[in-house]
């Protein structure tokens, strides 16, 4: 078993029968979801999923997992997503695949979030990945000249076709290359201020419970004042 496989599996015993479920996006959150889809298939547990993209929304209606939208439901009961980067005070970058947007809403509204992630993410202080933030298509030039400025590095991602890659909400994503983020707070303050920019990947003081994948087994972390 691979270290994301074996945080996948790990997360889900935080699920309980009847519980709705927040399901991530990446490649370590699609061996949560097939779990889940276990879950459901072999053990008769009946639990409701919001997805956070269109590539977890595919893999969870294959695994005959049963949907709501994150405005059909009351609230989630716990999110289990993956992540870029975790800082040693826990907090994350995410979006690397692209789903930040859909990612921070559906944490946002649950009262339990989980990252599931292998020893390599975990880091000191944030920022040796790129961190990515959706913006609007319209004024994304204008956006990318005022990071330019800040000396931000950023980078316009692009697909495997060299086109400009499209989020699952038709936006673009810029990636900030800054190498070291000294004040994620102020950051992530100046970057909601901004016009155009619709999120970033900065998911602060948002995590309950961390899942990390060692060779010797997976560690589960809390932050200091989370149960
Ligand atoms: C997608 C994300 C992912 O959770 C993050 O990129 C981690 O992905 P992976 O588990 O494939 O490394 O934020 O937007």
């Amino acid at each position: 078993m691979n270290l994301k496989q074996m945080v996948g599996i790990e997360a889900t015993k935080f699920i309980e029968d009847g519980m709705i479920v927040g399901l991530g996006t990446g490649s370590t959150a699609y061996y949560m979801v097939e779990e889940v889809g276990r879950l459901i298939r072999e053990e008769g547990l009946s639990i409701t999923g919001v997805t956070t993209s269109n590539a977890t929304k595919e893999q969870a209606e294959k695994l005959g997992i049963p949907l709501k939208t994150i405005d059909e439901v009351s609230h989630v009961d716990v999110t289990i997503d993956g992540a870029d980067e975790i800082s040693a005070d826990f907090q994350g970058i995410k979006g690397g695949g692209a789903a930040l947007l859909f990612e921070k809403i559906v944490a946002t509204y649950s009262n339990k979030v989980i990252w599931i992630v292998d020893h390599s993410k975990m880091v000191e202080h944030l920022g040796a990945f790129p961190l990515p933030v959706e913006v609007i298509p319209y004024g994304s030039q204008q956006i990318m000249r005022i990071f330019n400025e800040k000396n931000y590095h950023p980078v316009l991602r692009t697909n495997e076709n060299g086109e400009y890659l499209r989020t699952d909400s038709n936006n673009y994503i810029i990636d900030l290359h800054l190498e070291t983020i000294t004040d994620p707070h102020a950051l992530a303050n100046e970057l909601d201020k901004m016009v155009g920019v619709v999120e970033h990947g900065l998911f602060l003081d948002m995590v309950n419970t961390v899942i990390v994948g060692y060779d010797d087994g997976p560690r589960i972390l809390t932050p200091q004042g989370q149960k």
